[in-house]
């Protein structure tokens, strides 16, 4: 047997690294072996012993701008900061000028992002005054987004009616608007009582409608308890980010505090160490960057716009933690395998019958610098931390997209 390529090295198998081969055909991984049996390949890709082969990463949530806010970030340069990441699939938010929310805007959006992107992709559909038009095109998206107006508007419960005819999850930030206060300190004017208000009003709606209710961006233990306690009842997944697990709200009485603006915001040490504890226990379903860039003379603005970028550093951050001892390895389950598993996908596991995507980390030690992203936002929260791993190269499907700072050419997948 003869093979398009094959990939020699110590791989990530879920919860474990192993010394395999790697066997590529087409799309899709062939079979995974003993190095001594490996099948020949057209191409043969040699690790050495300081480099690891992951499977390609699944992010599902993230904001890549087009169409209509392309000065922040769009298909290609969002694509290639995921590429960068060790991220190979990504699910895009719809919160676009204007919303995704019809089928001509979502399909309009799909023929952007095949044309641009150099990793696979999903897509959200967002909220409207008539969600039912959004069934004859009900293929085109994965799942639907809330924001906190969406769901405290008439909106909310034809959504996850519609959601729950479809069989499809409804994706909600919950923060309850009517708790927001003036505060100078970005914490306080969106306070932790918010998230858990509004994460039991989506319950509410979640239960009596039957959808599947994921819950995005959990940053809070109030929030995390209900939400667990709930998981018995019905289908209600969540997800955490980085930066609520790392950071505290301890940045925004720092130099970084504009930077660091994010809904939700960043918390207190106990919030962020209930969020980190619902990762290393694998209670989260996913791990997500909410890759938000904006425009750099907009975040120094006096009133910054909330969100960073996130796709270069996530894969990365994760490895750290697991490098350096507080997260198991299987923690990089929350990052490929769970998410895949949600979105339906044959992705984010190195195993037969999967797609052929990998990645190839390398053990280096540098030091996290803003200006050097590939994304349009050229800044981050993580300023100066000092990563443990970088990215040597990425393949989706098969393809290289990927290697030593060069860029492949895409033919993404929806
Ligand atoms: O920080 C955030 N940025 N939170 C959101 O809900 C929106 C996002 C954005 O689109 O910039
Ligand atoms: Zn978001």
């Amino acid at each position: 047997m003869r093979v398009d390529a094959v990939f020699v090295g110590r791989a990530y198998l879920g919860g474990r690294f192993e010394e395999v081969a790697v066997a590529v055909e087409g799309d899709t991984i062939a079979a995974v072996t003993k190095p001594a049996l490996a099948p020949r390949g057209e191409e043969t890709v040699v690790l050495s012993p300081k480099q690891l082969l992951l499977p390609g990463m699944v992010d599902l949530h993230v904001h890549m701008r087009e169409p209509g806010l392309e000065h922040k970030e769009d298909w290609r340069s969002g694509s290639m900061s995921a590429a960068k990441g060790g991220v190979t699939c990504v699910f895009d938010m719809p919160n676009n000028v204007p919303p995704a929310n019809t089928c001509d805007r979502l399909r309009e959006k799909v023929a952007k992002a095949l044309s641009k992107s150099i990793v696979d992709f999903g897509l959200y559909a967002g909220c409207s005054d008539e969600p039912e038009t959004l069934k004859p095109c009900a293929d085109l998206f994965f799942g639907f987004k809330l924001y906190p107006e969406d769901l405290y508007s008439p909106r909310a419960q034809p959504t996850f009616k519609l959601a729950a005819e479809l069989g499809k999850p409804v994706f909600v930030h919950a923060e309850d608007p009517s708790l927001f206060r003036d505060s100078p300190l970005h914490s306080e004017a969106r306070p932790p009582e918010a998230e858990a208000s509004a994460v039991e009003l989506a319950l509410e709606l979640a239960r009596s409608t039957g959808a599947w209710l994921h819950l995005t961006h959990v940053s809070t233990k109030p929030a995390l308890e209900k939400i667990l306690a709930s998981k018995a009842l019905g289908k209600v997944t969540f997800d955490v980010t980085p930066h609520h697990m790392l950071l505290s709200d301890s940045l925004y009485r720092s130099p970084l505090a504009k930077i660091a603006k994010v809904n939700p915001p960043l918390r207190s040490e106990e919030h962020r160490a209930a969020v980190y504890a619902a990762a290393r226990s694998g209670a989260a379903d996913a791990l997500v960057t909410d890759h938000a860039p904006h425009a750099l003379a907009e975040k120094l603005s006096e009133n910054p716009p909330p969100g960073f970028p996130g796709l270069e550093l996530a894969l990365h951050l994760l490895l750290k933690e697991v490098l350096e001892g507080r997260l198991p390895p299987s923690a990089i389950d929350l990052y490929s395998s769970k998410p895949a598993r949600l979105a339906g996908l044959r992705k984010g596991v190195i195993a037969p019958g999967f797609d052929a995507d990998l990645v190839i980390v390398e053990l280096a030690e540098w030091s996290v610098k803003g200006s050097e992203l590939v994304s349009k936002a050229k800044y981050t929260p993580f300023e100066g931390w000092t990563m443990r791993t970088k990215t040597v190269a990425t393949y989706v499907r098969g393809r290289c997209v990927y290697r030593d700072g060069e860029f492949g050419e895409g033919g993404a997948r929806a």
